[in-house]
């Protein structure tokens, strides 16, 4: 049976990728923030996925305002890094796990969510700098990710977007489906985006400390409350793009108490303010 061992939390700044890609990892703007994910790096070492299933948002880039899919699995064998306007991030072509997927499909479907299939798709900073940030930088030809990663795709970038609550429950479905799975993988699910940013307008760079910590907060102890949170709560407290943290409620809602186990062990917490014009959050939660 597979199982989902461990949830991963991180926002995914663009910028965060261009100071790796350029070398500028250890320039006095960049060294804490990324002295944040060593413990990180480590950990994932330690505890080795046999799969990430990946919730992260496309920012306009595989899907246009042509085609909004809410919820969108990638069922493909590979995905190509895209091309944001400066050329595709040199990094490792992300591997795909076809099969778990499919099945995840299958499953969550039959649990009336209705996911939208996606057989080809390129993948943006949403997911590949969350993925640099846990795995460091690996060489684009010789270098690999360390193991298959499922991209799993919420549209939080055009109204309507889904709720935090539907989100919560999404990633219940996901725990079961992948304990239906019948080989024996260890799955970690990842939820990224946020925490507190707003990109325009007269609000641009907002940062809201106390409520990006509170929603850490809740997010570990009393994830309910943090799935009661509306829209216009995020969007007032944390900004317009603050409303990718509903992301994360996935990767909490398909932790083992939320379905009567144990709570979560705080593996890790991070937070850093600022990494261009985003607070960062970062928390690692293992079922014990
Ligand atoms: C930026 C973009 C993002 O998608 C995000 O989540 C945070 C910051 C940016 O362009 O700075
Ligand atoms: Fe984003």
């Amino acid at each position: 049976m597979a199982k989902i061992t461990a949830s991963v939390f991180t926002s995914h700044v663009p910028a965060i990728g261009a100071a790796l890609d350029l070398g500028k990892t250890q320039e006095d703007y960049w060294k804490p923030l990324f002295a944040g994910y060593d413990f990180s790096k480590q950990w994932m070492k330690d505890n080795k996925p046999d799969v990430i299933f990946l919730v992260y948002n496309d920012h306009a880039t595989a899907f246009s305002l042509e085609m909004i899919p809410t919820f969108a699995i990638g069922t493909a064998a590979q995905f190509q890094p895209a091309d944001e306007g400066w050329g595709p991030r040199p990094v490792p072509v992300v591997q795909g796990h076809p099969d778990l997927a499919a099945h995840i499909a299958q499953s969550v479907i039959q649990q009336d969510f209705d996911l939208t299939i996606v057989n080809k798709m390129d993948v943006d900073h949403g997911l590949t700098v969350p993925l640099s940030l846990m795995c460091g930088q690996q060489d684009p030809k010789t270098g690999a990710w360390p193991c298959p990663v499922i991209p799993f795709a919420v549209n939080v970038v055009q109204y309507p977007v889904p709720s935090g609550r539907r989100c919560y429950n999404l990633g219940q479905a996901i725990r079961k489906a992948v304990e239906s799975y019948d080989e024996d993988l260890n799955v970690h699910i990842w939820g990224t985006g946020g925490m507190s940013h707003q990109l325009q307008g007269p609000r641009a760079g907002l940062i809201n400390k106390e409520f990006d910590n509170a929603f850490l907060d809740k997010l570990i102890n009393d994830p309910e409350a943090a799935a009661s949170i509306p829209h216009i709560d995020y969007v007032r407290e944390a900004g317009s793009e603050g409303i990718e943290l509903v992301m994360w409620l996935i990767a909490r809602g398909a932790m083992a108490d939320v379905a009567g186990g144990k709570p979560p062990r705080v593996a890790h917490r991070f937070y850093h303010v600022p990494a261009s014009n985003t607070a960062v959050g970062h928390l690692i939660l293992e079922n014990t």
